[in-house]
């Protein structure tokens, strides 16, 4: 089921997650939808706190379904390892028309759980790196935004603020 992803403005954006205790049938249908939903997007990458869910899960595609490996799951993530530095547009699904540059490491290796329940770990450098951090960031209630500096960030904040008045966001 494609579920409505929440914009910049909502309050379970900016929560911290919660662990996932148990992979039940719900979770794994929550999982289904978040990959279904952030295809539909489309999108790279999708956290449950962006469809309403605070939970620590988030699923990335940088195929967008196009690779058959399909996508990566990943539940209750850590973060093993950080390094490097990279420098690239990034946007995001809830911050929908917008985009800057978001100074991040350029390698990274995150733990978590698989959709089964299994413990992977997964290295992922530049681009994948950078999705694997974005959404690690909605698990802690960050938005790319938060990332900019004062003045870049102040534009992007003032004009979603008037596209919120004017009934458009
Ligand atoms: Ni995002």
């Amino acid at each position: 089921m494609i579920r409505p992803i929440l914009k910049y403005g909502d309050d379970v954006l900016r929560e911290r997650a919660r662990t996932v205790d148990a992979l039940t049938p719900e979770i794994d249908r929550l999982v289904g939808d978040l990959i279904e939903t952030m295809y539909a997007a489309p999108g790279i990458g999708l956290a449950a706190p962006q469809v309403g869910m605070p939970l620590r899960i988030f699923v990335v595609d940088l195929s967008v379904g196009r690779d058959l490996n399909g996508p990566i799951v990943m539940i209750n993530p850590e973060f093993v390892e950080r390094e490097g530095l990279q420098l690239e547009e990034e946007g995001c699904l809830s911050v929908p028309g917008f985009n800057a540059t978001v100074v991040r490491p350029s390698r990274v290796v995150v733990k978590g759980l698989d959709r089964q329940g299994a413990e992977q770990r997964v290295e992922a450098n530049t681009l994948l790196a950078r999705a694997f951090q974005h959404e690690m960031d909605h698990l802690d209630g960050l938005l790319f935004v938060d990332r900019l500096r004062g003045i870049k960030r102040d534009l992007i904040v003032r004009k979603i603020r008037k596209l919120t008045r004017a009934g458009k966001w």
